[in-house]
């Protein structure tokens, strides 16, 4: 079990003003954050980055939502930080997301969903990866 997850906050969250306040949540919740930037992904880069779901009905609204503004991407640290982090985001789909998630809070649909997170610890290593160099890691 590691201890690192890879979040990114989606072009939906950035665009309505709650990057701040996720981002306070999540230091509250007692992440330490690892790595950090603004970034906005081309239709390739996000393409890449959700390779795995290529084949699903979803993949062109995905890619072109994920490259339709700015994200930020982060790794973050915690105890069993993968399993926990998708504890504190909730549910994919907002609407059968716990009270209290910050997707329950913040997120308006299942594709427009406020929050990225690894849904394993070896995702986590290649996510983070993705946009992050080894002098990019406190
Ligand atoms: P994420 O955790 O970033 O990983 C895959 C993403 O695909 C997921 O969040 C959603 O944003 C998106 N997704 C999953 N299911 C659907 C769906 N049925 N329709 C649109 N987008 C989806």
């Amino acid at each position: 079990m590691s201890n690192r997850t890879f979040t990114m906050i989606k072009p939906d969250a950035m665009k309505s003003g709650h990057a701040g306040a996720i981002l306070d949540r999540i230091i509250k919740e007692g992440y330490r954050i690892v790595a950090l930037k603004m970034t906005r992904l081309s239709e390739t880069k996000a393409g890449e980055f959700y390779a795995v779901h290529k084949e699903r009905p979803f993949y062109g609204e995905l890619v072109e939502f994920m490259s339709s503004g700015p994200v930020i991407a982060a790794i973050l640290e915690k105890e069993n930080a993968v399993n926990s982090f998708r504890t504190l985001i909730g549910a994919t789909d907002p609407a059968k997301a716990d009270e209290g998630t910050i997707r329950k809070q913040f997120a308006a649909s299942v594709g427009e969903n406020a929050v990225h997170g690894s849904d394993s610890d070896e995702n986590a290593l290649i996510e983070g990866d993705f946009f992050f160099s080894s002098l990019e890691r406190i």
